[in-house]
């Protein structure tokens, strides 16, 4: 595992990619961040040795390398689901090469339901906690001790300040942004009525299919995370209405003109 971390990491070194402290993870139809960066290089992932393949249609699967507020930022314009197919190792495969390239600060988008009804479609959503539902652990299996412990604490997984900044942030830019628990579902299928009963018992907020294997790794080998949901449907069991994809993607394009706001001068601020 260690080697092929390594073989990755020295592949995009030789790309001409230095040191980069700050990493941003673009979710599903969050990719028009990357209007804002400076690009320096692109790397599609298929490039990069033992790097998983995007497959999601609506992702391009490349990690951009530019600047974004004048910092230097490493940006993974597609992400890796476990619902792909992929082990939750090579979910977080990306996490653990960014390890090696220095980056200390990982900055994570994603979409997500609204389980708890007083949020609102194409609103924002900070991550302060949040519940692994998904079949398995990242960490599970031998551990690489030169990345992290064996028993990684998750009192803070996200990080506090960073919090605070986004919300003071959000404050002085009009963005109403609420904050709570992102509880990862294993999907592709949407929930049930009675599986969202289910996890609005289980105190989560918002719903989604991502994020939290590579929080679980950035947190293990010591990255300062913060995360952002974009609601892009309500989850009312009562009033269920099918989802359209396409609803979802309209959501997500109206919220992240906000997102993009926070994220940029939540770079521009560390
Ligand atoms: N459930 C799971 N994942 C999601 C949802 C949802 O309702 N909306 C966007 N991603």
């Amino acid at each position: 595992m260690e080697k092929k971390i390594v073989k990755a990491a020295e592949y995009i070194k030789s790309q001409g990619i230095d040191t980069v402290e700050t990493a941003i993870i673009l979710g599903t139809g969050l990719g028009t961040m990357v209007k804002h960066i400076e690009v320096d290089r692109e790397i599609p992932y298929k490039e990069i040795p033992h790097f998983p393949e995007s497959t999601v249609e609506f992702h391009s699967g490349k990690l951009i390398y530019g600047k974004l507020e004048g910092k230097q930022v490493l940006v993974m314009n597609g992400r890796f689901h476990f619902y792909e197919g992929y082990s939750l190792q090579e979910v977080t495969f990306p996490i653990r090469v960014m390890k090696l390239l220095g980056v200390k600060n990982l900055f994570v988008s994603n979409a997500a339901g609204a389980i708890n009804l007083a949020l609102k479609p194409a609103s924002l959503m900070i991550i302060d906690d949040h519940i692994n539902m998904l079949p398995g652990n990242p960490l599970v299996g031998r551990n690489l001790d030169s990345f992290g412990p064996r028993f990684p604490d998750m009192s803070r997984p996200y990080d506090p300040e960073f919090i605070e900044k986004l919300e003071t942030i959000a404050g002085e830019e009009g963005i109403e942004v609420a904050r709570g628990v992102y509880i990862a579902w294993i999907g592709p299928s949407l929930e049930t009525r009675a599986e969202y009963r289910l996890i609005k018992v289980m105190g989560a907020d918002v719903v989604g299919m991502s994020t939290v294997p590579e929080v679980i790794v950035a947190v293990h080998q010591g990255m300062r995370v913060a995360a952002v949901s974009v609601v892009t449907d309500i989850c009312d069991p009562d009033n269920l209405e099918p989802i359209v994809i396409e609803k979802i993607l309209t959501n997500a394009a109206v919220a992240e003109k906000n997102l993009v706001k926070l994220f940029r001068r939540l770079v521009a601020d560390v």
